[in-house]
């Protein structure tokens, strides 16, 4: 760890503001159209849900009227974006992922951004002259389930800092720092340099800390590498890879770990840090 890194003041309402306007601006919600009755479905199921647990739990006013200003200041701190991915995601990407025979994936996060610099593989990530953290040699190969390598497949990563920062999310970052896309080569092969991020924790300041606090729960994520790999003619798969031996592996606050996700890097027989090799299976479209 540097110590200029630890006087940033990276607020919740900085990473949170910062994804709520990213959301905003990915196109996602673009020309969505859901049918009435798949909204009233839903609407109506999560609302007996919520009525049940209610005449279960025989919740009063005080306890209704704290979720209700609970619930006004996770909007205010623009945190819908990291709510929903911490605490409902993992279950969306698990049944929209069910039928796939290739790569488990896990959720995307908050903090993706789009058209990181592309760099020929082997490639080093975009990273200050002082990085702090063990340098990682990753790399591996991308196929298709039939073993055909796929040439020129996209491997878009992007991970924290051995601070647990986001660049574009927690201020002070240079713009790309530890985001690139490296493209593979006509073997599927790629391989990159980058460091071991640190876990991460999420903002402790802001709504989602203060349910954390609340429950007397943790606020930590595994530390984890986040990845889309692509290729024309194949299913984007949008995964995270954790880390051997992480005390979070097994209570990520987001519960986004699967045991084909983990790594176990060793250290390099030449050259400084760690290496670890793992190969992307894609499904056809
Ligand atoms: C959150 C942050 C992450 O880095 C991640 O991978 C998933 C969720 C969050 O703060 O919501
Ligand atoms: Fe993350």
């Amino acid at each position: 760890m540097t110590t200029e890194l630890k006087d940033f003041d990276a607020t919740a309402a900085d990473s949170g503001n910062r994804a709520t306007e990213r959301f905003r601006d990915s196109g996602k919600t673009v020309a969505l159209q859901v049918p009435k009755e798949r909204v009233s479905l839903l609407a109506n199921e999560v609302l007996a849900a919520v009525y049940d647990t209610i005449r279960k739990h025989k919740v009063s006013y005080d306890e209704f009227n704290a979720l209700k200003a609970w619930l006004i200041s996770v909007g205010e701190n623009g945190e819908w974006p990291l709510f929903l991915d911490v605490w409902v995601e993992h279950v969306v990407e698990e049944v929209s992922t069910e039928h796939r025979e290739g790569n488990k994936g896990t959720i995307e996060g908050p903090y993706y951004v789009p058209g990181s610099p592309q760099f020929d593989s082997p490639a080093t990530l975009p990273m200050r002259k002082d990085e702090g953290g063990t340098p990682l040699l990753f790399q591996g190969q991308v196929r298709a389930v039939d073993g055909t390598p796929l040439a020129g497949a996209h491997v878009e990563i992007w991970h924290a800092d051995d601070d647990g920062f986001y660049s574009q999310f927690a201020p002070g970052l240079p713009e790309w720092n530890l985001r690139g896309t490296v493209l593979a080569d006509a073997n599927g092969i790629f391989a990159l340099n980058t460091i071991q991020p640190a876990p991460y924790q999420i903002p402790t300041d802001g709504a989602c800390g203060k349910l954390i606090a609340a429950a007397g729960w943790h606020a930590w994520r595994p530390a984890h590498l986040h990845l889309k790999v692509s290729a024309p003619g194949y299913q984007l798969l949008t995964a995270q890879l954790y880390f051997e031996g992480d005390q979070h592996l097994s209570d990520d606050i987001a519960s986004a770990v699967k045991p084909e996700l983990v790594l176990n890097p060793t250290a390099r027989l030449e050259g400084v840090g760690n290496e670890v090799t793992y190969d992307f299976v894609l499904d056809a479209e």
